[in-house]
């Protein structure tokens, strides 16, 4: 597994989520998100990257999906997350050798180039990070004009630990987040009081890679 760097000292402060609650059955035959990444599109020959991926949950359909052609990167700030991920691929190696592995925070993704990715999945991982401005700016970098992201995140007060309040995502919060740059909203996705969903666009007209760089400085001097 490729970790370009060891993981940086705020990450501590970012939550983990144990595998195996991350691989309860339950999760994958009740989570909607395939239906979300339908509606989002995704298909052949796609470059897939899953932001906080945990064990990787929908991978395997995900892979099915982009095909031969296609790629995933499967970033996650925990490597035994990842492990678990990469698991569940078994031995095939058809699908191994189309699969990045980040142990990384997606507060950085340096890996990762501007302007390269087609859909990029953030799936409660705003809820669980520290550096959201970031983790949202990296977002908008890695897309490709006319790119996708799907992100959802859950605005509820759980009583878990004063680390899962802290970190806690809010509407309004998210509005913040959103407005850092010029996102374009798909329609027909949750917009539900308690959990988020939102399929967004990078515009078409949205600027190459460099200006990009000075943009998105700008961006994180706000
Ligand atoms: C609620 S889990 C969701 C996992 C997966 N998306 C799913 O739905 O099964 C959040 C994940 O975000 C990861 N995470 C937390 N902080 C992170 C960060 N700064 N960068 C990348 N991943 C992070 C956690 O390790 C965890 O696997």
């Amino acid at each position: 597994m490729s970790s370009a760097s060891s993981p940086p000292a705020h990450a501590d402060s970012d939550r983990r989520c144990p595998s195996w609650l991350l691989n309860l059955p339950m999760r994958r035959s009740l989570s909607p998100m395939r239906r979300w990444l339908e509606r989002c599109g995704i298909g052949p020959g796609e470059t897939v990257a899953d932001l906080g991926a945990g064990t990787g949950m929908l991978l395997p359909w995900i892979l099915e999906r982009v095909g031969d052609s296609g790629t995933v990167w499967m970033v996650d700030i925990d490597p035994r997350n990842l492990m678990a991920a990469r698991m569940k691929l078994g031995g095939t190696v058809r699908f191994a050798e189309r699969v990045r592995w980040l142990a990384h925070s997606a507060a950085a993704l340096p890996e990762i180039s501007t302007g390269s990715i087609d859909l990029a999945v953030s799936f409660g991982l705003l809820c669980c990070m520290v550096e959201k401005e970031k983790a949202v700016d990296e977002l908008y970098r890695i897309l490709k004009p006319g790119g996708r992201a799907l992100v959802n995140f859950h605005c509820l007060d759980l009583p878990i630990s004063e680390r899962a309040r802290a970190l806690r995502m809010t509407w309004e919060r998210w509005q913040r987040l959103r407005a850092r740059a010029p996102w374009i909203t798909e329609p027909g996705l949750s917009h539900g009081r308690w959990i988020h969903t939102e399929c967004l666009r990078k515009p078409t007209g949205a600027p190459g890679p460099e200006r990009m760089f000075r943009s998105s400085s700008r961006i994180h001097q706000e």
